[in-house]
């Protein structure tokens, strides 16, 4: 345990999905990768002898007592559950204050992200380090709590904070882009709940199984092609299959006219491919650019609607963000 006076911090990236959103769900591979510029911070220090745990949710404007929280709050059960991992023997007299970057129901990973910060704080101020695997089983509980039925990817992505392959049900694949690469990422403004585009898939599955079967093989086809350019650096290509991509994605049913125009509106000014990001009728879109194009792309996003363009670039080299780093 640290010093009563000692303050620990740590930190979460977002997140973006490059491709396979909806179909990963139900067993096909999908591709993330995390977004550095956009950060949710935990900070906990020693609070008041019984008062027990507090935290300061600062963008919600929050206050929870952990003692007396509800069980399906999940900022408590993130706390809860990380609690019980350390193993502590009652709960401590911590003040934990929490602030998120992370637009909210974007895409962008901010329930996930809020968590792993959480999760890291917590190990931190309590002398130990989690491993990235610890951190996305706690997480993906929390997952569960927001979304229902997630695939995982979300807290896969962001506890292990590097490109992810991620299948459901098996170990995740951190791998390396054999070139750099760079996104432009449009947020819409308009906010994507993802159970409610999750929920919209599964009844059009029930309903037509073998229409959805059939799209959700055609994704997974285009997430194995991707990987392949990615690790042979045909960023050209990549931008081909995000377009075959956001046209299956239309099919889904998950797209919509402000995000059509967002995508629209990249590839004119140049972009090599564009597709929405995460659950989709609102939330991101993601550009794929080239150093000549970004400013371009950026300027025509903005003009197109978004809210905001955050531009990521993705470097083969591990990045510095080990993920034994832990935030
Ligand atoms: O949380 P979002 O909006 O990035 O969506 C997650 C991606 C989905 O495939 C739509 C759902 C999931 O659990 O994988």
């Amino acid at each position: 345990m640290t010093e009563r006076s000692q303050t620990s911090t740590a930190s979460a990236a977002g997140k973006v999905i490059l491709c396979g959103e909806h179909a990963v769900v139900y067993g096909r591979p999908a591709i993330a990768a995390p977004v550095q510029q956009v950060r949710a911070t935990a900070r906990v220090t020693a609070g008041e002898p019984g008062s027990g745990c507090v935290l300061h949710a600062l963008d919600l404007d929050r206050v929870i007592r952990l003692a007396q929280a509800p069980e399906d709050d999940p900022l408590a059960l993130i706390l809860r559950l990380t609690l019980a991992e350390l193993g502590l023997p009652q709960e401590p007299d911590w003040e934990i204050t929490l602030h998120s970057q992370i637009p909210m129901a974007s895409g962008l990973g901010s329930g996930a992200a809020v968590s792993t910060a959480l999760v890291r704080a917590l190990f931190r101020h309590a002398g130990r380090r989690p491993d990235p695997a610890t951190v996305s089983r706690l997480v993906f509980r929390v997952e569960e709590l927001h979304h229902g039925t997630p695939s995982g990817i979300d807290n896969t992505v962001i506890a292990y904070e590097r490109p992810v392959w991620f299948v459901r049900g098996q170990p995740p694949l951190i791998f390396t882009p054999a070139r750099p690469f760079t996104l432009a990422i449009a947020d819409s403004g308009i906010p994507s709940p993802t159970r409610e585009t999750v929920g919209r898939v599964r009844r059009a599955w029930q309903a037509e199984p073998a229409r959805y079967e059939a799209l959700f093989d055609e994704i997974g086809e285009v997430v194995v092609a991707a990987r392949q350019a990615l690790e042979q650096g045909e960023i050209a290509e990549l931008g081909r299959l995000f377009r075959r991509n956001q046209a299956l994605l239309r099919e889904l049913g998950v797209s919509s006219e402000p995000l059509e125009r967002l995508v629209a509106a990249g590839e004119v000014a140049g972009a090599l491919g564009a597709k929405l990001s995460g659950g989709g009728w609102g939330g991101n879109i993601i550009a794929l650019v080239e150093p000549e194009t970004t400013e371009a792309v950026r300027q025509a996003l903005l003009q197109a609607g978004a809210r905001q363009v955050i531009v990521t670039r993705y470097q083969p080299s591990a990045d510095p963000q080990e993920p034994t780093a832990n935030g």
